[in-house]
């Protein structure tokens, strides 16, 4: 496996790269707006394809590289249902995966530092933010966080993870890169309370100024959605209204970018095909199956996915494929939800 712990000295963040091997897909966590080009760099020397960028919870201290990252290499954004981020590509809850080639992080979803921050857990190794950091913890005084959460988060689902579990938080400022579930068990001292009534009081009492870059990194992680007017302005984009009108149309392939596992979980436009995201490249250049498809039928190609960012790439590849019919749906099942779009399960 390739692993890399990637420091942001600036703002004392972690953030970490992981793939199967070399050649093939990687995955990054908590990305610096700031430091982007090097993780990029980082990618093609070690012959990656980056396709997913995952937030922990939205970050208070740091621009996250999310937004960039999905422009620059048009990698899927992740992060968790309750994240206050306007638009991702994809968003997990508790049980959930995120899966790439090779590598797939189980979703634990861990509130109290933020309401919306999550941590991953792979085989031997956790992923915890901000929520259990190496002998700390995150502060829990704004983003609506909640030392009774935190708590909760850490004692009764992180400290019972295996002892020998690796723990690789989204900060650090004293120098460590690593710690164990074991080894903060024994030695965090904010884990030496006797009750939760401890913890929050001890939590409560922290004082801490604000973060140096609070009131930029904040708002500017809420807007990290792609823009789609341009799509839109081409005429490649259609409302969920104009898509239910479509739906079942004889002349009309909506194609589903999502993910098996959401297309489980949030159901299916009836007639739809599904096709994911990560295969797009194959499926719509010449002799790919979206391109014959289109070819052959001269079906109008209809991409949809979660949110509409997905298929708003989707929808450019395949006019730059010369897939002319392509469009999408904007606001993706989400805003066809909205509208009363039928869903099959
Ligand atoms: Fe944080």
């Amino acid at each position: 496996m390739i692993f890399r712990q990637l420091f942001d000295s600036t703002s004392g963040t972690y953030t970490y790269l992981l793939a199967s091997r070399r050649g093939g897909e990687a995955l990054i966590i908590d990305p610096v707006l700031e430091r982007v080009d090097r993780y990029l760099q980082l990618v093609r020397e070690l012959d990656l394809k980056l396709v997913k960028a995952v937030d922990t919870h939205l970050h208070a201290d740091h621009v996250t590289g999310l937004g960039a990252l999905r422009d620059r290499v048009q990698c899927v954004t992740v992060m968790g249902e309750q994240s206050h981020a306007d638009v991702v590509s994809m968003r997990v809850s508790e049980g959930d995966r995120i899966a790439i080639e090779g590598v797939s992080l189980d979703v634990l979803y861990t509130p109290g530092h933020t309401d919306d921050s999550y941590s991953f857990l792979l085989a031997d190794r956790v992923f915890t933010g901000d929520t259990l950091l190496i002998r700390g913890t995150g502060r829990t005084d704004f983003q609506n966080g909640d030392p009774r959460a935190q708590y909760d988060s850490i004692f009764n689902k992180l400290l019972k993870l295996p002892e020998e579990t690796l723990v690789f938080p989204a900060h650090d400022y004293k120098g460590d890169t690593v710690s164990t579930i074991g080894e903060e068990k024994r030695c965090n001292p904010r884990l030496k309370v006797r009750s939760i009534d401890e913890y929050v009081d001890l939590m409560n009492n922290l004082k801490l100024p604000n973060p140096k870059m609070m009131d930029v990194a904040v708002p500017a992680n809420m807007h990290v959605g792609l823009r789609q007017e341009e799509i839109a302005r081409r005429g490649w984009a259609l409302s969920a209204a104009e898509a239910i009108a479509l739906c079942e149309r004889p002349d009309v392939a909506m194609i589903d970018l999502r993910e098996k596992s959401e297309r489980d979980k949030y159901g299916v436009i009836p007639g739809s095909l599904h096709a994911p995201y990560a295969d797009l490249a194959a499926n719509i250049r010449v002799g790919g199956m979206l391109h014959e498809l289109a070819k052959a039928t001269g079906k109008r190609v209809v991409f949809y996915c979660a949110f509409g960012e997905r298929s708003a790439m989707a929808v450019q590849a395949a006019q730059d494929a010369g897939l002319t019919s392509a469009c999408h749906i904007e606001g993706g099942i989400s805003a066809w939800k909205k509208a009363n779009g039928p869903l099959l399960r």
